[in-house]
């Protein structure tokens, strides 16, 4: 039987070590007088069939005190008492990255490589939720929001959490039990969609399109709008499963046309992909911080239109979530815009800071700009992939989107590559469509991406292809990459 004394910078637990008795009568400590150096350690282990045993270990103090985390064992066995000393390991720090060369290049479909701006304003010491410059700059940014996602007249919410809580937000809002709710389906954040907007009690008809790859044909969208009955319409801009993209402006004139409320999935496109909310009629639009809005993780945005407030606030049964409900957070965004304090739950200071650090970035570019920029990036990297002989996931080249590609493995490569590409600096993402998981990989290009990403990008992929003993004439892809890029 053997038992371990643990000293913890002066706290004192035991435990043992085979599943044995607790030891009736322990005693371990005091350690006395660290300053003085004359302090005594005294551990006692009374244990069945074991006397009460008194150990006075002087020396030992020394290593507690400057340790500060050492673990001593104490074993009793066979008559027999051992005590050793031993740091505990799993406290050790792990070792440190200090310079930019050991970073590799984060190119997955989020999170994203951050500008130092951005991840400056996470380091800020934190401030109070309800100071004055904290107060602006919540204010600045709901209003910031307005712009970025182009809809003058909406109603901006910030709330700690990832997208799907944005997902969860659209639907516990707007949708109430037995309402009809149709999902124009393109993978698998429309189908979490659609278990959301269950979950919430509405029945949920799918519009699937004909493959994996592919959108739904308006056709069959507006066929089953005719039917009638619905009083929302949800589709994922960009489906990050796939790096297809819908039509949003012509989902939002469907919308339109047929009285139903539209929830634009944007977790993959908001600030990369255009959307003109306002314009083409999309009635709740919503992402995540840590995509092309150029964030870490940890952000909800939702900006919802005027017809979606309306149908907040003519609910007749009360929203089935209480953290996700709008009763709660609408007073807070309008306070914090009018520049006072309010609080329902603590925002996320330092992410809020940095979102507003970024939004001021995005609106600097510019719009229109950044939607040209990723356009002009995404034409690189993917007339890459196709010079290097790799297809894609899209179908064709209306559907797939700007800001991911998802090229399939060439010819007897597998997910292997993902290794060899990090191995030489660069982390993509595998598959995530169930369907066609091993099949493909995923590579992120939004947010603060640059030419020189999609070069380095390109050339570990090529790096790992040469590795994973696939042939092809090496720089291929690096050539087509420059050739689009110096168009
Ligand atoms: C299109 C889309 N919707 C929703 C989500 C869910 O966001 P999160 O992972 O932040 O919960 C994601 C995540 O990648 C996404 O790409």
């Amino acid at each position: 039987m053997a038992q371990e004394v643990e000293e913890k910078g002066g706290l004192t637990s035991h435990r043992g070590t085979r599943g044995g008795h607790n030891p009736a009568g322990r005693t371990a400590g005091p350690v006395e007088s660290a300053q003085g150096r004359v302090g005594i350690f005294q551990a006692s282990v009374a244990d069945a069939g074991v006397p009460l045993l008194r150990l006075r270990c002087a020396d030992l103090l020394t290593t507690i005190v400057t340790a500060g985390y050492t673990r001593l064992v104490l074993t009793v066995a066979s008559g027999r008492v051992r005590l050793t000393k031993r740091p505990i390991l799993p406290n050790k720090p792990q070792k440190e990255i200090h310079t930019v060369k050991d970073r590799k290049l984060l190119m997955i479909p989020g999170p994203i490589e951050f500008t130092p701006e951005v991840l400056r304003a996470m380091g800020m010491p934190t401030t109070s939720h309800v100071a004055p410059n904290f107060i602006e700059v919540f204010g600045e940014a709901l209003e910031r929001l307005r712009e970025v996602f182009l809809c003058p007249h909406g109603q901006p919410f910030v709330i700690s959490g990832s997208g799907s809580l944005a997902m969860d937000i659209a639907a516990a809002n707007l949708v109430e039990p037995e309402d009809k709710a149709l999902v124009v389906n393109t993978g698998y954040f429309s189908d979490r969609m659609g278990a959301i907007l269950e979950r919430y009690g509405a029945i949920v008809t799918h519009v699937r399109a004909h493959s994996v790859g592919d959108v739904p044909a308006l056709e069959d969208v507006e066929a089953a709008l005719k039917q009638g009955g619905y009083k929302v319409m949800a589709f994922t801009h960009v489906d990050t499963s796939t790096a297809v993209i819908v039509d949003a402006r012509a989902l939002g004139v469907l919308g339109l046309e047929y009285g139903v409320l539209t929830i634009l999935d944007g977790v993959c496109s908001v600030a990369g992909e255009e959307i003109q909310q306002e314009e083409w009629g999309i009635d709740l639009a919503f992402t995540a911080s840590q995509k092309a809005i150029g964030v870490p993780p940890g952000l909800a945005l939702v900006v919802a239109g005027p017809r979606a407030m309306d149908a907040f606030h003519e609910r007749r049964s009360p929203v089935g979530s209480y953290y996700a409900d709008w009763t709660n957070w609408l007073p807070v965004m309008e306070a914090y815009e009018a520049r006072r304090p309010s609080y329902f739950g603590t925002p996320a200071v330092n992410l809020i800071w940095a979102l507003n650090v970024s939004l001021g970035q995005i609106l600097e570019e510019g719009m229109q700009a950044r939607f040209q920029r990723h356009r002009r990036l995404n034409q690189a990297f993917k007339a890459a992939i196709a010079a290097l002989g790799m297809d894609q996931v899209p179908v064709r080249a209306e559907v797939a989107a700007n800001t991911l590609t998802a090229p399939y493995y060439p010819e007897g490569v597998d997910k292997a590559l993902l290794g060899y590409v990090s191995e030489a600096g660069v982390i993509v993402a595998g598959g995530l469509h169930g369907e066609i998981r091993d099949r493909y990989f995923r590579v992120g290009h939004m947010g603060a991406v640059t030419e020189s990403d999609i070069l380095a990008t390109v050339g570990a992929i090529e790096r790992g292809l040469l590795r994973a003993g696939y042939k092809f004439d090496a720089g291929t892809g690096l050539a087509a990459a420059q050739d689009a890029l110096s168009r």
